[in-house]
């Protein structure tokens, strides 16, 4: 059976820096473990080299694409959703290029709850239909940010993202066609943790543009009151 993988990772954060293309680097390492050689694609730097010719013939030539991205008020970053669009174009420019796949979504956000990635996972679900593949399943992450951070409970999430990587692989090996329902990855810090951490975070930020905790409660577009 032929393994060709493309890994797309949608984060618009500089190459590297993003969860995303952890992610992605993780998803890789799952599929080399059977000898597999994985494409990995970044958006951002295929938008910023203009690679997209040669990116969108890999793509072409994929049997399962793995879209991995940030949720951005709760959707995909709009430099992903470009970069499908423009995908799609491609595709419809080149129908000779369009052949069956299997796409898996990989959304990971800031907040706790992963479940708030769904909508984004409909969303590369339509994108699959409109570029004739089949949709499988998404992996939907809370806390995605945390999951390199050198904690233990951040280390128990990443092993249970392996693990949702090798379903990826295994469905894709088996080339499955009956419905799977999405495999949903809890935030490593609990509720409670995630607000106080969160708090902190921004407090840290006020400091270092010099401001002060208040400053961030300032609401500077409230139309004036009337006396
Ligand atoms: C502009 C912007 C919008 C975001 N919108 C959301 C959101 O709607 N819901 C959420 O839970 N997290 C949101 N986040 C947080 C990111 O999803 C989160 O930090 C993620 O881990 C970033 O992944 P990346 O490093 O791959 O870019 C947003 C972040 C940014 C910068």
């Amino acid at each position: 059976m032929n393994r060709n993988t493309v890994i797309i990772s949608g984060s618009p954060k500089a190459p590297g820096k993003a969860a995303s293309d952890f992610l992605a680097k993780i998803t890789a390492e799952v599929f080399q473990e059977d000898g597999s050689q994985p494409r990995v694609i970044s958006v951002r730097r295929t938008l910023d080299k203009k690679y997209t010719e040669q990116a969108f013939q890999e793509m072409a030539s994929a049997d399962a694409l793995v879209i991995i991205f940030p949720l951005y008020i709760f959707c995909l970053p709009g430099i992903t959703m470009r970069f499908l669009q423009m995908y799609k174009a491609y595709l419809d420019a080149h129908p000779e290029a369009k052949k069956d796949m299997s796409v898996y979504a990989v959304v990971n956000c800031g907040f706790p709850e992963p479940q708030i990635n769904l909508e984004a996972v409909q969303v590369v679900c339509r994108f699959a239909s409109a570029i004739g593949a089949g949709f499988r399943f998404g992996v939907m992450i809370g806390g995605g940010g945390m999951l390199n951070v050198p904690l233990r409970s951040a280390k128990k999430k990443l092993e249970e993202y392996r693990a949702a990587a090798r379903q990826i692989k295994t469905d894709f090996a088996e080339g499955n066609r009956n419905r799977k329902d999405h495999i949903l990855i809890h935030s490593p810090a609990a509720r409670k943790w995630y607000f106080i951490l969160g708090n902190i975070g921004w407090s840290m930020q006020a400091r270092k543009f010099g401001n002060k905790k208040r400053d961030l409660y300032a609401k500077p577009y409230q139309p004036a009151q009337n006396t």
